[in-house]
């Protein structure tokens, strides 16, 4: 445990490269992983989540190494190549890596144990294992779909065709990774859209992938056993990890941010739009293609927010978003209802009920619904911490969330711990530091506090 202080700061500037996409680092390690050749990735996310995906493909046999100009070379092995581990493969606290790698694994003949911390153990898996089942995989799991769990993939991978029940696409990317090493055609109907990071990757390395939007929904169809041909992917910066810079400078005055070369995928860019619709001014400019990802640079204007009702039909494309949304709220005019968040309970903690507790703990006006979360801001430089840590329940982006609102409030904010920071954003601190924010180890200074 290692409890942080964030001490209001004002304003903050410079420019900003926050580390690479995780969803798309996660993605490029295991196709790369799954193609012929070698795949050299410039930009990859080294937070936890991703290295324990890098170190799982080791242990199957592909090889993934860090070259002296930093980019990284994954040697893969090709589609069904992959080889029984010797030892528990560990996903630490990333659900990416643990769902994406139970489709990998359900279109391998080999037998396979994963687990993951705490908070992994307890999150659900069966949204994967029912359908990767009806591929011909054998996966048992504890009680209540949760892991430690067995994986025995298929001899003779099914292709499927699956309607996920939840807007996921963990769900979706797993079907299609176990489609991979199906004969015929694995089809995903989506009624909502996610991320499409995975088919994007996948016709990246030369996957046949038919997309149609149709009255049902968005139809994947995948065609199997294609060559996947090792190519070079160049990672954007993540929006998701952009977005604490990005509210800390929009809140704070005075302050001029850029946020060089960050991903703006549809189905991740929620978040500027919400913020957009709250009356924030953040700038594009620079736009072009990264690694067959849509990247631009992002250049904030602070200024005064107000509170909105946010879409629900917008919450897959920020779902990781909503904490710090929530602070923005905080210093918004009014209320800001977010609705369709049933998702946020089952992330890295329970992050509706982390959020609503340590905003209340914070001082600000919020209620927690079964699915949604009001905020009613201040309109100006919300109140801030009172010296009792915030519990972050090991979740990265509610330590980061409440380090922004310490940075943006009247008042220093402590979080109990800051450890799980680095399972996305190793740097948080650093970063936002150069940029001019007062983040330390350890609890308030008395004599910094009100
Ligand atoms: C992710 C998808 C989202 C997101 C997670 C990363 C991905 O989860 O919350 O942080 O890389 O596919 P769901 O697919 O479960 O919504």
């Amino acid at each position: 445990m290692q409890s942080l202080t964030a001490y209001p700061k004002h304003p903050l500037s410079g420019t900003c490269r926050v580390p690479g996409d995780k969803s798309i680092s996660h993605r490029a390690v295991l196709l790369g992983a799954l193609a012929v050749g070698t795949t050299r990735v410039t930009g990859l996310l080294e937070g936890e989540d991703v290295l324990r995906t890098i170190a799982a493909i080791r242990a199957l046999g592909a090889s993934a190494e860090k070259d002296s100009d930093g980019s990284w070379r994954i040697d893969g092995v090709g589609i069904g190549g992959l080889s029984e581990p010797d030892d528990v493969l560990d996903m630490g606290n990333s659900g990416t890596a643990a769902r994406l790698l139970l489709g990998v694994l359900a279109g391998h003949p080999i037998r396979c144990f994963m687990t993951g911390d705490h908070s992994l153990r307890s999150r659900p898996m069966d949204r994967v294992a029912i359908p990767l089942r009806q591929t011909g995989a054998v996966i048992d799991t504890r009680e209540g779909g949760r892991m430690p769990l067995t994986v025995v993939g298929a001899t003779d991978p099914l292709p499927i065709t699956y309607t996920p029940p939840v807007a996921s696409a963990q769900v979706k990317s797993a079907v299609l990774l176990a489609g991979l090493n199906a004969p015929g055609q694995t089809t995903v109907i989506e009624h909502r859209p996610t991320r499409d990071h995975t088919e994007r990757m996948m016709g990246h390395f030369g996957a046949d992938l038919h997309i149609e939007e149709t009255a049902d929904g968005t139809v994947i169809t995948l065609t199997g056993q294609p060559e996947l041909t090792a190519a070079d992917i160049d990672v954007p910066a993540d929006i998701s990890s952009a977005a604490f810079p990005l509210v800390a400078a929009l809140l704070t005055e005075g302050s001029a941010v850029t946020l060089p070369g960050v991903g703006l995928n549809p189905g991740r860019a929620g978040i500027v739009q919400t913020l957009r619709d709250m009356g924030a001014n953040i700038e594009e400019s620079n736009p072009r293609t990264a690694g067959g990802e849509p990247v631009c640079d992002l250049v904030v204007h602070p200024g005064q927010l107000r509170g909105i009702e946010v879409p629900a039909e917008r919450a897959p494309s920020m779902i990781d978003e909503y904490p710090v949304l929530a602070v923005a709220a905080a210093a918004a005019e009014g209320h800001t209802v977010m609705r369709g968040l049933a998702e946020l309970r089952v992330k890295e903690s329970d992050r509706l009920a982390a959020m609503a507790a340590g905003l209340a703990a914070c001082g600000v006006a919020v209620e927690e619904g079964e699915d949604s979360l009001t905020v009613t801001g201040v309109n100006g430089v919300p109140a801030g911490g009172n010296n009792a840590p915030v519990e972050t329940h090991f979740d990265h982006r509610i330590a980061m969330s409440f380090m922004v609102l310490g940075t943006v409030a009247a008042a220093p904010v402590t979080i109990d711990d800051g450890t799980a920071i680095a399972t996305s954003f190793p740097d948080f601190i650093d970063l936002m530091n150069g940029l001019g924010a007062d983040i330390r180890a350890g609890g308030a200074d008395a004599d910094e506090t009100p």
